[in-house]
């Protein structure tokens, strides 16, 4: 059932009339490569029936879509993401098809790349797996996932790009773009306001207009006008009653219109609700729809689909005419010539010694040292021992959490990682110290790891203990896994502390070992009551196929740390406004967003709330001096465009530590005085420079009135008032180091 070859496929349909044999004698312009796209997408809309445009608009198995056979326009396969391809499913079933051949690099979780603050790493990410997707035949890569961090309980968190709609639109562009190089097209999603998992099917989301705009959107409207994605994938959830997968504000007037966007709306497997509505209100394909394959269409159950027989029947019967299919067949034929019938596609990679670097990179450069007191990091170089306590130093993490589950060709665990990076040299010995989910399957792939451990909390503890004793450094490995109510899909956590009994192991070890670092694989913060006791925490995520190495690297030295935290690290649950005043959470049915633009480190500093680690947070083994904040000018005048540099800020920041670095230099913009509610400050540019020791280097931040704006709810439209503005230059959101203010007139 794969794809047809295009040309030789026109010359051996069934009935060969006369005007077809002529058309094959001089190649239609739909299959002749090197015409405008858009010619071909009118060619070939004006050669199919009605029920071949039906056909192309919805799956045909779990992953692909029909394309035309008659005509030779192939077929459409789409994959998960946004991690790693996923395994082959079987046509009809989620179960993988237990193929041999489709093992791949897991890349770092997205939470990882948002934290590398780095555009270079979300290119590189892009093309390697975009080339892992086009070896394997895919045309739509299920990712990325860009929703907004709106609460630390979101299961889904992990494949997200963290809190800030600013830092989250710069990461998905070269992503994006990175993919879509390879003739793969980017499904960016879950557009919108998929911020909670438990109840995703059921949840109707409302918000004012400014959250919306200033909180939700952004990176979804930089992914599509600034990426150019060919793709995206409507949510679940509803917005103000109407499920997103069909919404006309949602999909018609922003996106289509406003935005521009030339591609086609996907719907999240099972997302489609209304044959109506998905007519109307934007969807062009549809995909994952449950059926019995009982009812109408018994030979072939996804007839049974919204957008399948019972849409022809509509139009059949005159209800509604044929405008809006044509519009859906020429997206799907746009996104078929951009990606299948792209001659120019290269013919990707999979699993080459360049993916296994760029993921390892990226880990490298995601993993966020949060606190080191004492230099207690990087590991001294004379320690003998090294005891790792935890289950997640062993556990497999690339498989579990929902649909980014892989099968992954190798997956080093940080146990591995520390013991290959040290080899002989130290005695790297392991304790349990927990027991978490031993499980490790999803959908048939299987770990294959035994994780049984009937030993009871007390003498895990006990044993990790007498080790620590005994040892010249201990790394606790914990954090959270891709069970339910965990880091998973489809589910929330259900509070924000730690399972699995890990705070207890922890305390008993800050008593015994002075060198004492937890290491936290993980999508989402978590509550540490025990901050004061440890030396240093890092946060590793969900690192992939690379995670061993890059952790020991890191925690070694070989490395320098360099990631910032991409999202804010409350101490306790309520510091998050989605959770304070009693907020009810999981909402099954009406949520409102009563939070507003209040989101993150702009909720933690509005209600002058001192976040456990703030947003942007990172340290470094060496430090940075920030100095010599220049703006270009002390007054700017918005001209007529919105993305026009106004004015420059630029700064030197100089390494004054004993070895190589990078740092996030981050720019912030705080408006003195507004006609309305403002955050306190708001992150509006950064850049990832890397310095060698007693280097200095300067950068510059181009300002355009975009940066001042906020979204006016009375005209509808982004305002920019005239007044002081301060720009801010800081190492986080809670470390600003210079400051200097300028007057918009
Ligand atoms: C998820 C999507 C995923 C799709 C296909 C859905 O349940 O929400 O993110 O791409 O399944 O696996």
């Amino acid at each position: 059932m794969k794809r047809l070859f295009t040309t030789l496929a026109v010359l051996f349909v069934g009935t060969i009339t006369m005007a077809t044999a002529q058309q094959a004698n001089e190649r239609p312009i739909y299959l002749d490569p090197d015409a405008p796209i858009e010619e071909r997408v009118e060619d070939a809309l004006s050669r199919m029936t009605l029920r071949e445009k039906i056909a192309i608009i919805h799956a045909q198995s779990k992953f692909s879509a029909p394309g035309v056979p008659r005509l030779g326009i192939s077929e459409i396969w789409c994959t998960d993401g946004p991690h790693g391809i996923r395994p082959e499913v079987m046509w009809d079933e989620w179960d993988q098809a237990r193929w041999t051949n489709d093992s791949c690099i897991a890349y770092p979780a997205l939470t990882c790349l948002a934290a590398t603050w780095n555009r270079d790493c979300a290119l590189s990410y892009g093309r390697s797996i975009g080339e892992e997707a086009r070896f394997r035949d895919k045309d739509v890569l299920l990712g990325p996932g860009v929703n907004i961090y709106r609460t630390p309980l979101c299961g889904r968190n992990f494949e997200y790009m963290g809190e800030d709609p600013y830092l989250a639109s710069e990461m998905v562009v070269p992503y994006v773009k990175g993919v879509q190089e390879q003739g793969v097209a980017a499904c960016v999603k879950h557009y919108a306001l998929n911020n909670e998992e438990q109840h995703r099917h059921t949840v109707d989301v409302s918000l004012s207009d400014r959250a919306l705009r200033e909180i939700y959107l952004p990176a979804f409207k930089a992914a599509v006008t600034e990426g150019g994605a060919w793709s995206l994938m409507g949510s679940y959830n509803k917005y103000r009653g109407t499920y997103a997968c069909h919404n006309h504000r949602l999909l018609v007037e922003i996106l289509k219109q406003e935005w521009g966007f030339d591609g086609a709306v996907i719907s999240d497997w099972g997302g489609v609700h209304s044959t109506e509505e998905a007519i109307h209100n934007g969807l062009d394909m549809e995909f994952g729809t449950w059926t019995d394959g009982l009812r109408e269409g018994a030979s072939n159950a996804y007839d049974n689909y919204y957008m399948a027989l019972p849409y022809l029947k509509l139009i059949e019967s005159g209800e509604v005419g044929t405008e809006e299919l044509d519009d859906k067949v020429r997206r799907v034929l746009r996104l078929t010539f951009r990606t299948a019938m792209n001659n120019d596609k290269p013919y990707g990679a999979m699993c080459s010694e360049a993916h296994s670097l760029a993921a390892r990179q990226i880990a490298e450069e995601g993993i966020v040292l949060l606190k080191n007191h004492n230099n207690n990091l990087p590991i001294a170089p004379d320690a003998k021992r090294i005891l790792v306590v935890g289950e997640n130093a062993i556990k497999m993490m690339t498989v579990g959490g929902g649909s980014s589950s892989l099968k992954v060709k190798y997956e080093c665990s940080p146990l591995d990682g520390i013991r290959n990076y040290y080899g002989d040299d130290v005695e790297v010995l392991y304790a349990r110290g927990y027991v978490g989910d031993v499980t490790g399957d999803y959908n048939g792939v299987v770990t294959g790891q035994n994780l049984v451990d009937k030993r009871s909390p007390k003498r895990l503890i006990a044993e990790a203990v007498e080790m620590a004793r005994e040892a010249d450094h201990v790394i606790f490995i914990g954090g959270l896994n891709k069970s339910n109510n965990q880091d998973c899909e489809g589910t929330d956590r259900r509070n924000l502390g730690l399972p699995y009994n890990q705070d207890a192991v922890i305390e008993a070890l800050a008593e015994v070992s002075d060198n004492l670092t937890v290491v936290f694989v993980s999508g989402n913060a978590v509550a540490m009551p025990w901050i004061d006791e440890v030396e240093s925490v890092v946060q590793v995520w969900y690192l992939g196929s690379e995670a061993g190495n890059a952790i020991a690297n890191v925690l070694s030295g070989e490395v320098n740390p360099s990631g910032k935290l991409p999202f804010t690290f409350g101490a306790k649950l309520e510091d998050y406004m989605a959770h304070a005043d009693g907020a009810k959470f999981p909402n099954p049915k009406k949520v409102f967003y009563h939070d507003g633009i209040f989101v993150g480190y702009r909720s933690f500093e509005k209600r002058e709330i001192e976040p456990l680690f703030a947003f942007g947070h990172g340290l470094s083994y060496t430090t940075f001096e920030y100095s010599n904040l220049q703006l270009s000018a002390t007054e700017a005048v918005a001209g007529n465009r919105i993305d026009e540099t106004i004015l420059e800020a630029t700064v030197t920041i100089t390494n004054r530590g004993d070895r190589a670095g990078k740092e996030v230099v981050q720019l912030y913009i705080s408006d003195v005085e507004s006609s309305v509610i403002r955050p306190k400050k708001e992150l509006k540019g950064f850049e990832k420079v890397e310095l060698q020791p007693g280097e200095s280097k300067t950068i510059t931040f181009s300002l355009t009135p975009e940066a001042l704006a906020f979204y006016n709810e009375n005209s509808s439209s982004w305002t920019v008032e005239n007044g002081e503005y301060r720009v801010l230059i800081g190492a986080s959101s809670a470390d600003i180091r210079l400051d200097k203010s300028f007057t918009l007139r």
